[in-house]
Protein backbone atom coordinates (compact mmCIF):
# COMPACT_ATOMS: atom_id res chain seq x y z
CA UNK A 1 0.00 0.00 0.00
CA UNK A 2 1.04 3.51 -0.95
CA UNK A 3 1.21 6.68 1.54
CA UNK A 4 -1.34 8.73 -0.27
CA UNK A 5 -0.14 11.72 1.56
CA UNK A 6 3.26 11.65 -0.24
CA UNK A 7 1.96 10.58 -3.76
CA UNK A 8 3.03 13.09 -6.03
CA UNK A 9 1.28 11.40 -9.20
CA UNK A 10 -2.14 10.74 -6.91
CA UNK A 11 -4.47 12.56 -9.45
CA UNK A 12 -2.78 10.73 -12.39
CA UNK A 13 -3.36 7.53 -10.97
CA UNK A 14 -6.98 7.69 -9.98
CA UNK A 15 -7.02 9.09 -13.83
CA UNK A 16 -5.68 5.70 -15.11
CA UNK A 17 -7.88 3.51 -12.57
CA UNK A 18 -10.53 5.41 -14.06
CA UNK A 19 -10.32 5.07 -17.60
CA UNK A 20 -8.94 1.09 -16.68
CA UNK A 21 -13.23 1.21 -15.85
CA UNK A 22 -13.92 2.58 -19.05
CA UNK A 23 -14.01 6.31 -17.42
CA UNK A 24 -17.93 4.90 -16.53
CA UNK A 25 -19.91 7.08 -13.72
CA UNK A 26 -21.19 3.56 -13.40
CA UNK A 27 -18.25 2.16 -12.19
CA UNK A 28 -17.87 4.61 -9.61
CA UNK A 29 -17.83 1.94 -6.91
CA UNK A 30 -15.80 -0.60 -8.08
CA UNK A 31 -12.97 2.56 -9.22
CA UNK A 32 -13.61 3.89 -5.32
CA UNK A 33 -12.79 -0.11 -4.23
CA UNK A 34 -9.18 -0.04 -6.33
CA UNK A 35 -8.14 3.19 -5.26
CA UNK A 36 -8.84 2.45 -1.55
CA UNK A 37 -7.25 -0.78 -2.10
CA UNK A 38 -4.02 0.45 -4.00
CA UNK A 39 -3.82 3.42 -0.82
CA UNK A 40 -5.80 2.44 1.74
CA UNK A 41 -8.44 5.02 1.93
CA UNK A 42 -10.00 8.04 -0.24
CA UNK A 43 -8.58 11.22 0.48
CA UNK A 44 -9.89 14.72 -0.81
CA UNK A 45 -7.47 14.64 -3.78
CA UNK A 46 -8.46 11.20 -4.89
CA UNK A 47 -11.98 11.89 -4.82
CA UNK A 48 -11.10 15.20 -6.78
CA UNK A 49 -8.98 13.20 -9.23
CA UNK A 50 -11.84 10.66 -9.42
CA UNK A 51 -14.57 13.71 -10.19
CA UNK A 52 -12.33 14.71 -12.81
CA UNK A 53 -11.74 11.95 -14.77
CA UNK A 54 -15.49 10.84 -14.59
CA UNK A 55 -16.81 14.57 -15.19
CA UNK A 56 -19.13 14.00 -12.45
CA UNK A 57 -19.11 16.35 -9.01
CA UNK A 58 -17.31 15.62 -5.91
CA UNK A 59 -20.14 15.73 -3.89
CA UNK A 60 -21.51 12.84 -6.17
CA UNK A 61 -18.83 10.92 -5.19
CA UNK A 62 -18.97 12.13 -1.58
CA UNK A 63 -22.57 10.52 -1.05
CA UNK A 64 -20.99 7.75 -1.96
CA UNK A 65 -18.11 7.16 -0.03
CA UNK A 66 -20.21 7.98 3.10
CA UNK A 67 -22.80 6.00 2.25
CA UNK A 68 -20.44 2.69 2.07
CA UNK A 69 -19.50 1.55 5.46
CA UNK A 70 -16.20 -0.31 3.64
CA UNK A 71 -14.92 3.20 2.07
CA UNK A 72 -12.37 5.10 4.62
CA UNK A 73 -12.00 8.94 4.08
CA UNK A 74 -8.77 8.67 7.02
CA UNK A 75 -5.78 6.06 7.16
CA UNK A 76 -6.59 2.62 8.16
CA UNK A 77 -5.50 1.98 11.95
CA UNK A 78 -2.38 -0.58 12.25
CA UNK A 79 -4.33 -3.25 13.46
CA UNK A 80 -8.48 -4.22 12.47
CA UNK A 81 -10.22 -6.11 14.82
CA UNK A 82 -14.07 -7.23 13.85
CA UNK A 83 -16.37 -8.68 16.21
CA UNK A 84 -19.42 -10.52 15.30
CA UNK A 85 -22.37 -9.30 16.10
CA UNK A 86 -24.90 -11.81 14.68
CA UNK A 87 -27.28 -13.60 16.40
CA UNK A 88 -25.11 -17.34 17.05
CA UNK A 89 -22.66 -14.85 18.42
CA UNK A 90 -24.69 -12.45 20.21
CA UNK A 91 -26.62 -15.93 22.16
CA UNK A 92 -22.88 -16.12 23.85
CA UNK A 93 -22.17 -13.39 24.91
CA UNK A 94 -20.72 -11.04 21.73
CA UNK A 95 -22.41 -7.79 23.05
CA UNK A 96 -20.94 -8.21 26.24
CA UNK A 97 -17.59 -8.80 24.43
CA UNK A 98 -18.32 -6.09 22.21
CA UNK A 99 -19.22 -3.26 25.26
CA UNK A 100 -16.12 -5.09 26.92
CA UNK A 101 -13.32 -4.06 23.54
CA UNK A 102 -15.03 -0.89 23.13
CA UNK A 103 -13.98 0.28 26.57
CA UNK A 104 -10.81 -1.36 26.40
CA UNK A 105 -10.09 0.09 22.81
CA UNK A 106 -10.86 3.74 24.13
CA UNK A 107 -7.40 5.46 23.44
CA UNK A 108 -5.71 3.33 20.73
CA UNK A 109 -6.14 4.98 17.57
CA UNK A 110 -3.25 2.14 16.53
CA UNK A 111 -6.20 -0.54 16.46
CA UNK A 112 -9.78 -0.24 14.80
CA UNK A 113 -12.74 -2.04 16.15
CA UNK A 114 -15.40 -3.25 13.47
CA UNK A 115 -18.24 -5.10 13.70
CA UNK A 116 -19.35 -7.52 11.31
CA UNK A 117 -22.30 -10.10 11.00
CA UNK A 118 -21.60 -13.59 11.15
CA UNK A 119 -18.03 -14.79 10.08
CA UNK A 120 -18.94 -18.42 9.48
CA UNK A 121 -17.73 -19.48 12.52
CA UNK A 122 -21.21 -19.58 14.34
CA UNK A 123 -20.52 -22.96 16.20
CA UNK A 124 -17.40 -21.19 18.18
CA UNK A 125 -18.57 -17.90 18.93
CA UNK A 126 -17.91 -14.96 19.81
CA UNK A 127 -16.40 -14.92 16.80
CA UNK A 128 -13.72 -11.90 15.91
CA UNK A 129 -11.24 -11.56 12.68
CA UNK A 130 -7.78 -10.23 14.03
CA UNK A 131 -5.64 -8.46 11.15
CA UNK A 132 -7.52 -11.03 8.84
CA UNK A 133 -7.12 -14.10 10.91
CA UNK A 134 -10.13 -16.03 12.63
CA UNK A 135 -10.48 -16.46 16.80
CA UNK A 136 -12.99 -18.18 18.31
CA UNK A 137 -14.98 -18.35 21.65
CA UNK A 138 -13.52 -15.36 22.74
CA UNK A 139 -14.06 -14.33 26.21
CA UNK A 140 -12.75 -10.37 27.58
CA UNK A 141 -9.37 -12.13 29.16
CA UNK A 142 -9.14 -13.50 25.41
CA UNK A 143 -9.59 -9.94 24.09
CA UNK A 144 -7.21 -8.70 26.62
CA UNK A 145 -4.57 -10.89 25.54
CA UNK A 146 -5.18 -10.06 21.77
CA UNK A 147 -4.82 -6.45 22.41
CA UNK A 148 -1.63 -6.89 24.17
CA UNK A 149 -0.27 -9.11 22.04
CA UNK A 150 -1.37 -6.20 19.53
CA UNK A 151 0.15 -3.73 21.31
CA UNK A 152 3.58 -5.51 21.54
CA UNK A 153 3.71 -5.17 18.02
CA UNK A 154 3.44 -1.93 17.59
S1 LIG B 1 -22.96 -15.45 14.08
FE1 LIG B 1 -20.93 -15.00 14.62
S2 LIG B 1 -19.77 -16.25 13.31
FE2 LIG B 1 -21.80 -16.60 12.68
Amino acid sequence: MSDIAALPDLLERCRKICAQHGDRPDALIEILHAVQAEYGYLNDDALKGIAHALNISRAEIYGVVTFYHDFRREPPPAHVVKLCRAEACQAVGSEDLAQHAEARLLGHPSIGLEAVYCLGNCALGPAALVDGELKARLTPAAFDTLVEALEAKA
